[in-house]
């Protein structure tokens, strides 16, 4: 959710429009830059697309530094004014801002009476306002001040009129720097570096600084602070595509994800994680997530309960802060996060650790804020995921909740570490018959309405496939539970309804395809998902019968997934939708 991309270094227009393009996957609808050259700023704007901006930018002679920005829209609809960067009224100060000034409206008022005019309706102008506001000539001291009134999170790039570097600024939205030379990058994610640096630096919450072509410094609200140079993982960077989507080389990572997880989790090494962790006092465990990572967690509360006979419960982290969540010591919270930057996600851990609570983080991006936080950190090792849609990183979660079921559960009740379910997933793993997946889809796409019914866990997998089949085809996809069918959901069933029933539970099978019937008896097209022969009697009731692969139950949910993450792609393929920048969502959340 939206990006900044500075750069120090020659022709900065053209370096700053490749890299705002590896910052797309964010989530923007409209993008920006300013450039400083020998002349002064120049400064581009564009609703929509890169490319839009980028036929609008000119080559600028000498031009030595810039800012970047893509911006998802919060304050103000996505137009030129309101895109990035802006600029103060005396036009000395140039900013971009990833994050939310909270406090904005009343500084805003202030400025106003003041004699400030705004142009836009951004919470970022009043930034460029202020630091004009608290100019004393000393470039440093100005930000210091302005950054001391905000509340809220931001990242901020920030050129001055007569000063040859960029000023930076970081609370709360990710912010990190590289150089190679006499070239300096500061950007919102460190996949801007590919190709550029060797190392970086990750800034913490408060600090600020200034880089120009020969030194890069930090500072604090108390003064000079140092920070670690970082190696960069090249490895974890892979965001070339070969595939016609990201969302279609993504979906079929999964395998390699799942070797690369059991490659990493040994047995040994999930004893050596959890070696100091006491499980005795724990009473509860709490499981927080947003979107596709809440619906991990409903699956991993179900794993985890049966390995280790402890409460779990789940919760949408947007609701965690404000549930007032009776924990304390005796309680583990389980922090699952694909990019590790999701700001609900990240203030439920923040109220996590005040109340003393122990905390694991299921985390994607390693360098993230989440990950550098938690006690306890388990990588899902899924590799770079650029696609809005959630596929590869969920599946990696789903495992590694698995690994932490087993692990908790041979702390909790010294049960043996189940390994061996992960070598038959890798062994089964199927990602289906194209042509099958695809015919569906066609099926599928001209519905405005679709309807999925499962129990038990089947449920929770109807969830993912239906937030799937929202984000990228727009289609309006619900969910109930089989039984509860009966209890208002056969009021919406009109004739040639598609309900799409998951029964992949042996337990739960009979009883689901009795709840199928009730809706077919009232008009509904049933398409049953299972890994089980059915008796020809009742497939032929049935529009369609769909057959997964059957792996050990405990797994059966990475399986069933990926069809229908399959599905979902073909879907919006075939509706003519980018899959992998759905309308209005973005992927790095960093807003509440
Ligand atoms: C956004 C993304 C989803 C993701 C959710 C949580 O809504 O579009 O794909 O599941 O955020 O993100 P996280 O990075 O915390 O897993």
């Amino acid at each position: 959710m939206c990006g900044i991309v500075c750069y120090i270094g020659k022709k900065p227009e053209k370096i700053l429009i490749e890299k705002l393009k590896r910052l797309e996957y964010r989530g923007y609808d409209s993008a920006g830059i300013a450039v400083k050259s020998d002349k002064g700023f120049d400064i581009f704007k564009a609703k929509g697309e890169i490319k839009n901006l980028e036929s609008k930018v000119k080559e600028i002679d000498n031009s030595y530094l810039g800012i970047g920005h893509t911006r998802w829209a919060t304050h103000g609809k996505p137009d030129e004014a309101n895109a990035h960067p802006h600029i103060s009224t005396d036009k000395k100060w140039v900013i971009v801002h990833n994050g939310i000034i909270e406090n904005y409206s009343s500084l805003r008022d202030k400025l106003i009476g003041f004699g400030y005019e705004f142009y836009s309706e951004t919470d970022t102008e009043i930034i460029a306002k202020l630091l004009q506001y608290y100019d004393n000539g000393n470039a440093l001291e100005t930000i210091r001040q302005t950054i001391s009134v905000l509340k809220g999170s931001f990242a901020l790039g920030i050129m001055k009129q007569d000063v040859d570097g960029i000023f930076f600024a970081k609370s709360k939205s990710p912010l990190f720097i590289s150089k190679n030379e006499e070239n300096v990058m500061v950007a919102s994610d460190i996949i801007c570096f590919k190709n550029f640096g060797d190392t970086f630096y990750q800034l913490s919450d408060g600090v600020f600084g200034f880089a120009s072509s020969k030194k890069i410094e930090f500072y604090d609200k108390f003064g000079s602070v140092n920070i670690k140079e970082e190696k960069l993982d090249l490895n974890e960077m892979d965001d070339e595509n070969k595939y016609e989507h990201f969302m279609l080389k993504e979906i079929y990572e999964t395998k390699p994800a799942i070797k690369n997880i059991s490659e990493f989790y040994s047995k040994q090494r999930l004893l050596e994680i959890f070696e100091n962790l006491n499980v005795k006092n724990i009473r509860k465990i709490k499981l927080v997530g947003c979107g596709t990572a809440y619906h991990a967690a409903l699956m991993g509360a179900d794993m985890i309960e049966k390995a280790t006979d402890i409460d779990c419960e789940v919760v949408v982290a947007s609701e965690f802060r404000y549930s007032e969540p009776r924990i304390g010591e005796d309680t583990i919270v389980i922090l699952i996060s694909q990019s590790g930057e999701t700001a609900d996600t990240l203030a439920a851990f923040e109220l996590a650790k005040q109340k003393g609570a122990i905390t694991i983080g299921i985390i994607n991006i390693e360098y993230s804020a989440l990950a550098k936080k938690v006690d306890y950190l388990l990588p899902i090792k899924a590799g770079v995921e650029v696609a809005v849609a959630s596929t590869k990183a969920y599946s990696a979660q789903l495992l590694v909740l698995y690994l932490l079921s087993q692990a908790l559960g041979n702390k909790v009740k010294n049960s043996e570490i189940d390994l061996s379910t992960v070598k038959t997933l890798i062994n089964d793993f199927d990602y289906g018959t194209t042509k099958e997946l695809q015919d569906l889809a066609e099926y599928l796409r001209y519905n405005d309405k679709l309807f999925m019914i499962g129990r038990g866990k089947d449920y929770f997998t109807a969830l993912e496939a239906s937030l799937k089949i929202k984000e990228t085809s727009y289609i309006n996809s619900d969910t109930y539970y089989a039984g509860e069918l009966k209890h208002g959901f056969l009021a919406l069933i009109e004739e040639d309804t598609f309900v799409i029933v998951f029964a992949t539970d042996k337990k739960l099978i009979d009883k689901t395809i009795s709840n199928a019937e009730e809706a077919r008896a009232r008009g509904a097209k049933i398409i049953l998902f299972t890994p089980f022969d059915i008796d020809k009697g009742i497939t032929d009731k049935f529009f369609k019968v769909f057959k997964v692969k059957k792996t050990d139950d405990r797994l059966q949910c990475i399986e069933n997934i990926t069809m229908w993450q399959l599905i979902a792609y073909y879907i919006s393929v075939n509706k003519g939708i980018n899959p992998d920048k759905p309308r209005n969502l973005a992927k790095s959340v960093t807003v509440e």
